[in-house]
This record gives C-alpha cells, structure tokens and sequence, in this order.
C-alpha cells in the first residue's frame, strides 16, 4: 500500500557554515527518503534555514550586516553544500518567512484561546550596554558554590552545580564586558506541564526509539515546568501579538518552520494540500530527523504545541547520536572539525554517504568515524567489491556480444539467493538500520565475486566453445551488479545515475529487483567510482586545521558554548562573536616571560598543575588548567607567558598569583604560549 510521507531534517542554524555533523544528519534522512520513493511511497522532504534569536543578531552587526542579508547568504551556502552530498529535498526555506510568520501567530493563538498560555514576571540579567537581555550563556561569572571563575549562567563546569544567572558572583557579559543589571519584565509561558499524561502516551507509542523514551520518562516523571515561549526586544525573530515588544523565542517558532517550509512547498508546486498532512485528522505520516540533543524540543514541547493548537502530531521522531571522529571530538587543532565546502573540494560526495550509511544503526548512540577506516571500507568494500564487478564483466559483454544480454539466469540459486535479502535489507533501511542493510549488501557482493572467481570470464573468452558459457555468466554478473545497485541506490544515488546509464535502463526501482534484463542491450562501460586516495584525506585534514591562537580559539570556544546552549545545537559551529576590550583596557595588561622552576598535581582537582614560575626577580605560585596536556615534568625549565598583574585569587588549593597563557581548543589540545628563544624570565611581552 502506498503511504504518503513528509520528512524533516532539523533545521541548521543559520549563523554559522555546513560541517560534517549536519551532514550526518542529512544523508541519513536523505537515504531514507530515497528508499521510501523507491519503494513507491509519496514522499515529500522539507528543510529550512533556522535564523532567528541573538545569536544571529550578533553576528550580523559584527559583519556589518543587517540579520537578513545575512541569514539570505547563509542559506545560499547551506544549499550549495546539501545539493553537493546529493541532498534531495523539495524544498529548503527559512523560518523568517511569512509562511512562518503566520503559523506561529496561528499557534500561539489557538494555545491562548485555550487557556494554554499565561505571563510571569521573570528576573533577568541585562547588558547595559548593549542593551539587551542575557540568556545564560551569554553571562560568565564565578560559580556560587565553588567560587570557579568563567563559568556560565546556567550551570559549573567544575563543581556540576546548576543554577540561575542571577547567581553567579561577579557576572559580566559576554558581549560587552559590562557588569549586567538585575531587570525584570514579563514572559509568556506554555503551559506544559497540562500534557504530562498526553506525552507519557505518545513517548510510549513507538513514536521515539525506546533508548529516547527512556530519556524522556526520566524528564516526565520530574514533572514538567511551564516553557518560557518569549525574549525581549531586541530579538531577531516575530513579535508576539497582541504584546510589547515581545518576541517569540527561537525555539517556538523553528519546528514551526518545518510546517512553513511544507506550506510553501504546496504553494509554488500546488502538488499536495496542506492539511491534507497537518490537520489533526490526517492519516499520512510526517517524520523528523534529529539529534538527541534536541529530543526535548522535538519529542516533549513540539507535540505538546501542536496537539494544544488542534495540529496532528509527529508519527516519528528518528534521533541519531553525535560524531566523533578517530575517538575525539571533532577538533579544529586536529583538522577533524571539517566543514562541508572543504570536503566537497577534495572528496566524492558519496565516499561519505556510504560511510556514514556503514555506520549508522538506527540508535542515538554516538557514531567515531575513523579517517583509515573511511579509506578503507569505501576502496575495498565499495569500489573493489561492488563497483568492480560491472567493470570486470561489461566489456566482455559489450565487445563480444554487441552489448546484448543473454536471455537466461545462469545460476538459478544464487540469483534467487541475492534477491532473497529484498525484504530483509528494506526492513532495515525502514528503521534507519543502513549498517547492517550495507554488510548484507556486502555478503551478496562477495557471493557475486566469487560466482565470477570461479567462471572465471577472462579465461572464457579465449575458448571460442565456451561463448555461450562466457555470455551467461557476464550476464548473470551484471543483473547481480544491477540488484546491488538497486540496494545501494538510497545511498549512492549519483553511482545509481551512472549505472542507470550504463544499463541503458529507467531509474531503478526496488520492484527491478523482480525483473532481471535478459536481452537487453546495455552500453559501453564507463567509470562509475574511483578507489580513494588516502593522500587526499590527509590533504583534507591538512586544510581543515585552524592554526591554534590564543585569541581566536578563545572566541570560538566561549561562542560555540554560548550558541550550543542558546539553540542547543548539535555540534559546535565557528562564529565570530567575541566580546572586545579597548587598547587602554589591554595596556593595563602586564604580560611577562616567565620560567617554570617546579610543576606538581593538586590533589582533588584532575584539570589543574600547580606551577612556581620564575619571574627574574621572583617566583609565584600559579594554578593552571592544562593538566590534560601536559605532565608537570614536562613544563619544568620551558619558558612561557604570564599575566603578572592579575590580581591574586584564592582557589580552594591555595593562592594563584596570575595566569599562564595557552591555546588550543581544550583538554590534551592546549599549548603553552612560549616566547622565542632569547627570552629571559622577567622581560615584557610587546
Ligand atoms: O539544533 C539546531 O541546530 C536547531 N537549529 C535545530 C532546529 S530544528 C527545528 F526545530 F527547527
Ligand atoms: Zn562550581
């Protein structure tokens, strides 16, 4: 039976480029797509920009430009990049549309008039100087209980303490530096905590992978608060009706946006209705792609929303874990934090798509790409097992036979035993398995090559009296290659195109799979996929590396941070978004060349060295983050750079009489700034 379905992926913030972390997300969402149309399914795919909140507003005035010629060139990018990975969507819109506009003011409208809204009077911290209201990542102060400088507003990375902004001691803004105003103002809240019994169903109806429900159980039985739907001018993004300068917050209106993208979709194409998908009676299914860092939104407040506004709700939510990559983190000192653009100047596309295909399980476990690996399966398993196979057996039918098929199935068995796995490989691309559906794929590669060891066509060919032999078995092997194509088509849809073309045949369709080519004429063999060259990978790596700097990586470590939370991001993108000091404010700083005389462990902390560090004409006692790159013999007699003049702090362990100066993106990846040889304890730092 044919289904119609509406499918999503989260929509990319856009204040920042395409990474392979987005990437993971779209293809897998991609292959699923192209798998249900396969099938035979109505399948419609939607995606947008998600543009609104500070973070965008910020960093159009430090580019000079006002929010929308900035998130207009953004979405420019993100397409350019998704269209290079093959991402097949029928439409990528922006949440700052009028389409949008509107459902959200519908929305919020509908939750009113039932009583799902209502205003408090919230306590905020407020940048006087930039006038405007902080959200806790854009404050930074010392932790109330453990007293650790540079912590956030909403919770210690030190002591794991959570709290509210207001709390911190000495706060200060990320953007201007200013000590923020206590100011209160009214906020508009969604009465969540009315659809407790409502998602405690939905969460167990199969909905969410049963790992995510569990998640999510833990949150229903805390009890639900009421949801904070509003931020205060300014705001890029809509005013809420009906309020002063309100807006709505951008996590209310950015699912909106999937509804606005369809809406706009079935207005330029007038293919489908829209509530044929979005009225709360529609039986067609409507599917979201995520990251299980955003389950909260998409699985307890979005179909909280949307039953409370009379819409029907997700059928469901597929969440996939994060990316690491060779074990870590994605890492811009270690060149694995790769932007999209950057890989599309140096690799196929589809090298990707078939890794990432080869590792995902359809769980939100995290998935380690490993850059060897990735060479690896995409030369051996890909090109040398699947591709190989037409490249081996097409000429012979081509030169020999005219290009002509034979008319029979050599070996009955093994035909019937690669199509066999039909059923099995589509229950597992139906649940987002595409890593066991790729090593069945696999097994069926290896039978089909050793069909062809043991016929072996290039010896055929020289016996005149095997011809006909020699044709049933080129035969045999390339309906084998076209069945492999045909369950690697969601994949690999541009390998897909050429074998199309090669077969001289229609877009295959997973029904081809019942109807093998017997007399047909295919055409002359031309390359469909090239073995990668592992040099290409490192010159990839090599191009991705941001050269650590102190000032830069501190800004984008402190702006991946503050986004992660505002938008609660998959993965940390690079923004430019860094809070200046006037050159009066930097010269009060004195920077010295120190030596470092003694480094020892502090007890009870795992991140701190105690070092003494000689200044020429005396020593100190300073406590330095950078245990996890250094060990304390290691750092003794290096020279390096301290700020002398910062005032002494008290730490739990003892005094620190100033700070060591490093760089790189944390944990092992932090280097000591070391002055030039020639450098003696003591001389300033110009
Ligand atoms: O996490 C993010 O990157 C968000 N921009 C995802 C939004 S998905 C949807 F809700 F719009
Ligand atoms: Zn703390």
């Amino acid at each position: 039976m044919s289904r119609k379905i509406l499918v999503t992926s989260a929509l990319p913030n856009a204040n920042g480029p395409i990474h392979l972390g987005h990437m993971l997300e779209h293809i897998q969402t991609d292959i699923w797509v192209r798998f249900q149309r396969m099938r035979g399914h109505e399948v419609y795919y939607v995606c947008a920009d998600d543009t609104h909140g500070t973070a965008t507003m910020i960093r159009a005035e430090e580019e000079g430009l006002t929010p929308e010629a900035l998130i207009e060139q953004m979405r420019k990018d993100h397409l350019k990049d998704f269209r290079g990975f093959g991402i097949g969507y029928d439409n990528y819109h922006t949440t700052h549309s009028e389409e949008n506009r509107h459902f959200s003011e519908l929305i919020y409208e509908r939750l009113k008039a039932r009583d799902l809204i209502f205003t408090e009077e919230v306590e905020q911290l407020y940048d006087p100087e930039k006038e405007l209201f902080l959200a806790d990542r854009f404050v930074v102060g010392e932790c109330p209980r453990c007293n650790e400088p540079g912590q956030y507003g909403d919770n210690c990375e030190k002591c794991s303490a959570t709290y509210n902004a207001t709390e911190l001691k000495n706060p200060r803004s990320v953007h201007s530096g200013a000590v923020p105003e206590l100011r209160s103002s009214e906020h508009y809240f969604f009465d969540l905590a009315q659809y407790t019994e409502f998602l405690k169903e939905w969460t167990r109806s199969g909905a969410v992978q049963k790992e995510v429900a569990n998640k999510l159980s833990e949150w229903l039985e805390e009890g639900l608060h009421a949801w904070d739907i509003s931020r205060d001018a300014p705001y890029f993004g809509f005013a809420i009706p009906g309020s002063q300068d309100k807006y709505f917050y951008v996590w209310m209106d950015a699912p909106i946006g999937y509804m606005a993208s369809f809406q706009n979709y079935c207005d330029r194409t007038n293919n489908v209705s829209f509530d044929e998908f979005w009225a709360s009676t529609s039986e067609h299914e409507v599917h979201h792609f995520i990251g299980k860092d955003i389950i909260n939104f998409h699985a307890l407040f979005w179909p909280a929303v949307l039953s409370g506004a009379n819409f029907r709700t997700p059928t469901r939510i597929h969440t996939h874990g994060f990316i690491t990559i060779n074990g870590t983190k994605m890492s811009k000192s270690r060149g694995t934090f790769i932007m999209a653009c950057d890989y599309l100047d140096h690799l196929n596309p589809e090298y990707l798509r078939y890794y990432y295909a080869a590792k995902l399980n359809g769980s939100s476990d995290d998935i380690d790409i490993n850059l060897e690996d990735f060479v690896q399966r995409v030369n051996s398993d890909l090109v040398g097992k699947v591709i190989n196979i037409a490249s081996r057996c097409a000429g012979f039918i081509v030169k020999q036979f005219d290009g002509q098929l034979a008319a029979e199935m050599h070996d009955e068995a093994l035909w019937s035993q690669i199509t066999a796995s039909s059923g099995a490989i589509a229950d597992l691309y139906e649940l987002d398995d595409t890593s066991k559906a790729v090593r069945e794929i696999t097994r069926l590669a290896d039978l089909a090559n050793q069909y062809i060891a043991t016929h072996e066509p290039w010896n055929l060919v020289k016996d005149e009296s095997r011809r006909n032999d020699l044709h049933l078995v080129c035969t045999q092997a390339i309906n084998m290659y076209r069945a492999l194509a045909i369950y690697l088509k969601p994949i690999l849809p541009t390998v897909a195109e050429k074998s199309e073309a090669f077969l001289d045949v229609a877009p295959l369709t997973w029904a081809d799979l019942e109807t093998p080519l017997f007399g047909h004429t295919i055409t002359k063999f031309k390359a469909i996929m090239q073995r990668m060259e592992g040099k290409v990978v490192d010159k990839l790596v090599a191009a991705s590396v941001d050269e650590p700097n102190a000032a830069k990586t501190e800004k984008t470590e402190k702006t991946e941070k503050t986004e992660k939370t505002e938008k609660t991001k998959q993965t940390g993108q690079s923004a430019d978004n860094e809070a200046y000091i006037n050159i009066d404010d930097f010269a009060k700083v004195s920077l010295k060349v120190a030596k470092i005389v003694d480094a020892e462990l502090v007890e009870g902390a795992d991140k701190l060295l105690r070092l003494t560090v000689d200044l020429g004409d005396h020593q100190r006692n300073i406590f330095s983050g950078i245990r996890a790159a250094y060990e304390p013999q290691d750092l003794v007699g290096k020279l390096t750079i301290v700020v002398a003049n910062l005032a002494p702090r008290k730490m739990r362990f003892g005094v620190s009489e100033g700070m060591v100066l490093a760089a790189g993106p944390g944990g092992e990846d932090i280097f000591l700034l070391s002055p030039d040889d020639g450098a003696m304890p003591g001389m300033d730092v110009t």
